[in-house]
């Protein structure tokens, strides 16, 4: 262990951790070492370089708040949550694929009843969703949890809405014996990731935008299925091959159907124009299910 060379520096290394316990910890510090190790001797690394890294990376930290988590933000926007929920989440392309959680999913939100106003009466055009949840049968899937939350008009979500007091556009439903939910809001629009930050810095220098397609979360959970994370995307959003976090599948976009204020489900229930967005959502048991 004395005299190491670059050719010898990294076997030296992993041989310093032959007494971890743990054999999954052991095998992916092993492989996090030899990849770092040819990461450095790849690009041939500078001390001037790995300074810049060691100091985005300690500001990455450093920006860390209970509500602001640069590093989940960094993972994001290297694609390495996609990556993560890819490997973890392989479910038939029948089944409602994955997305990111993102930032602004609140354990503290309102239960609402069926077909509930969320918005909170912030202006934007109206939104009527209606949801059905159900097994890979078919068959509905009834008492499922369905937390759903989005931006308004502007891009904000309710914490960053000015003057906004207490939860808007999110909520937790219940589905019914038929597998229903459904929600009465405003259309979200398209925003972008936090760009004050070392992540903004990374995006800078390499000419990325910053803005997601306009997007409605939603997270749905009841025992015996696997819990589904995502979102849904309307179809004639100009950044749905642009999305900086890699979360825009074509299973996730839909259309949102306009009708006219005397029309369609909503007839009568607004004085302008509203759209419908009709999804049905499919679960995969979960493993142990
Ligand atoms: C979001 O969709 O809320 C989001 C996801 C990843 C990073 C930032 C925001
Ligand atoms: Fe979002």
């Amino acid at each position: 262990m004395r005299d190491l060379t670059s050719d010898t520096i990294t076997e030296a290394v992993i041989s310093t951790m032959r007494g971890t316990l743990d054999p999954r910890v052991a095998e992916i510090l092993e492989s996090l070492v030899r990849h770092l190790h040819a990461f450095v001797r790849d690009v041939h690394l500078t001390e001037e370089e790995w300074a810049r890294g060691v100091d985005l990376l300690t500001r990455t930290g450093q920006m860390c708040t209970p509500t602001r988590q640069e590093f989940i933000l960094l993972s994001d926007v290297l694609g390495v949550t996609m990556l993560v929920d890819a490997l973890s989440n392989r479910r038939p392309a029948k089944a409602t694929q994955n997305s990111v959680l993102g930032p602004f999913f609140r354990e503290d939100r309102p239960q609402y009843a069926d077909a509930t106003d969320i918005s909170g009466g912030l202006p934007g055009d109206p939104l009527f969703f209606e949801g059905r949840v159900v097994d890979r049968d078919g068959a509905p899937v009834a008492g499922a949890a369905v937390d759903v939350w989005h931006s308004d008009a502007d891009g904000h979500y309710d914490v960053d809405v000015p003057g906004q007091v207490g939860p808007a556009m999110r909520a937790l439903f219940r589905t019914d014996e038929t597998g229903h939910f459904a929600f009465r809001s405003i259309r979200p629009s398209s925003y972008p990731i936090p760009g004050d930050g070392p992540v903004g810095e990374l995006m800078t220098a390499t000419s990325r935008s910053l803005m997601r397609p306009a997007h409605v979360h939603l997270l749905i959970d009841i025992p015996g299925f696997q819990r589904v994370t995502t979102m849904l995307f309307p179809s004639d959003d100009p950044y749905l091959d642009a999305d900086p976090v890699f979360g825009v599948k074509e299973s996730l976009i839909e259309p949102f159907d306009v009708y006219a204020a005397d029309d369609g489900p909503c007839r009568g229930l607004t004085a302008v124009p509203y759209a419908v967005l009709r999804r049905t959502f499919v679960l995969e048991p979960s493993p142990a299910g």
